[in-house]
């Protein structure tokens, strides 16, 4: 009896130690390119849609016609999804280009949202890239974050990624964390929670986007053009004929690349909701204080960011 307890116990223990290792070693799985053909359809815009390098990469522009956009012909729950994006150059204000995950036409009136949003740019200003959720329909409260980055992303192509699982929501530029967001409890349902699709679009967002609106597109300065290559689709595939893929990935950062994070967040950051008194009177209950982020954020403006 006692031997047989012990036995069971033993066999547990080894395949809890397996899945752990198991789970380590899928955490990012560089192997997975998908070439746009097999991974995306054109969403619209289509005639502004061009796949070059036999179909490893496309090119979506706006010019005076239309603007235009893609999503994966599958839909995930959980996973990394990783694209290098090169972004349109020159003056490129109101021209926002778009990497997230969605569900908005499947679930209309509660979908969930994962974005990256590039900001449009003007000569001589920082690059802004800003981050943000939504979870079942939380239209109501945005989660915006904005940062600048540190090299100019019309230059070269950068890597963009989204690690999500059932507690954590991770973004990622080339190597570095920038963003990190843990489930709590109080959250409720606005958590992205419901299996989502991948998109990469370029649209017109004169009346928000570049300097809070301030400058707006000019097509003149068109055709813009958004480079999108080496597609991660390393999810867990929503196909209705198929069983869901195996997936696991593990939610935790190492401590190197917290550091990391902190380092940027603590430089570069330059608007974070969770910080934001005029708009939260109360924080969101995901929000973690950090004080050298705070301090940094009140440099450029004492009266929004505030500690609660
Ligand atoms: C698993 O990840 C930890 C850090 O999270 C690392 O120290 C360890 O070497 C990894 N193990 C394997 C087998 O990759
Ligand atoms: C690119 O994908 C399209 C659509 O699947 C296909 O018709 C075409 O042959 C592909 N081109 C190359 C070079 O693989
Ligand atoms: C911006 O675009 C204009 C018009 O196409 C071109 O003459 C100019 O050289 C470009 N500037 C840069 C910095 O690329
Ligand atoms: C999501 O929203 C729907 C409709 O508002 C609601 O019925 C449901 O309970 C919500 N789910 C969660 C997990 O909050
Ligand atoms: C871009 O959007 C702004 C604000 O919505 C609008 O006023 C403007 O006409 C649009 N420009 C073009 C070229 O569509």
């Amino acid at each position: 009896m006692n031997a047989c307890i012990m036995l069971i116990s033993f066999l547990f223990l080894f395949s809890t130690i397996i899945v752990v290792l198991h789970v380590n070693h899928t955490q990012i799985n560089y192997q997975s390119l998908v070439s746009f053909d097999k991974g995306f359809n054109p969403l619209y815009g289509e005639h502004n849609i061009t796949p070059y390098e036999a179909n490893k990469s496309v090119q979506i522009s706006m010019d005076q016609t239309t603007s235009s956009g893609f999503s994966s012909k599958l839909m995930y729950m959980h996973g990394y999804f990783e694209s290098s994006i090169k972004l349109p150059q020159n003056y490129s204000a109101g021209v926002v280009v778009t990497f997230y995950m969605c569900n908005d036409r499947k679930y209309p009136y509660r979908h969930d949202e994962i974005d990256f949003e590039f900001l449009g740019h003007i000569h001589g200003q920082d690059w802004l890239v800003q981050t943000n959720f939504y979870g079942n329909g939380s239209t109501g409260r945005g989660r915006e974050e904005r940062y600048v980055l540190w090299f100019d992303p019309s230059q070269d192509f950068h890597r963009y990624g989204i690690m999500w699982t059932d507690d954590i929501i991770t973004y990622y530029v080339d190597d570095v964390p920038i963003r990190h967001v843990r489930r709590v409890e109080a959250m409720r349902g606005d958590f992205p929670s419901k299996e989502m699709g991948l998109f990469g679009t370029i649209w017109n967002g004169s009346d928000w986007a570049t300097g809070g609106g301030k400058h707006k597109l000019d097509l003149s300065y068109g055709p813009y053009v958004a480079k999108y290559s080496s597609f991660v689709l390393n999810g867990c595939g929503v196909d209705p004929n198929r069983k869901r893929n195996r997936c696991e990935f593990s939610n935790g950062l190492r401590s190197k690349e917290r550091d990391r994070m902190q380092g940027f967040r603590r430089k570069y950051m330059t608007y974070s909701y969770c910080y934001d008194k005029k708009r939260y009177v109360v924080p969101l209950p995901e929000c973690v204080v950090d004080f050298e982020e705070l301090e940094h954020l009140r440099k450029f403006d004492r009266w929004t960011f505030g500690a609660f």
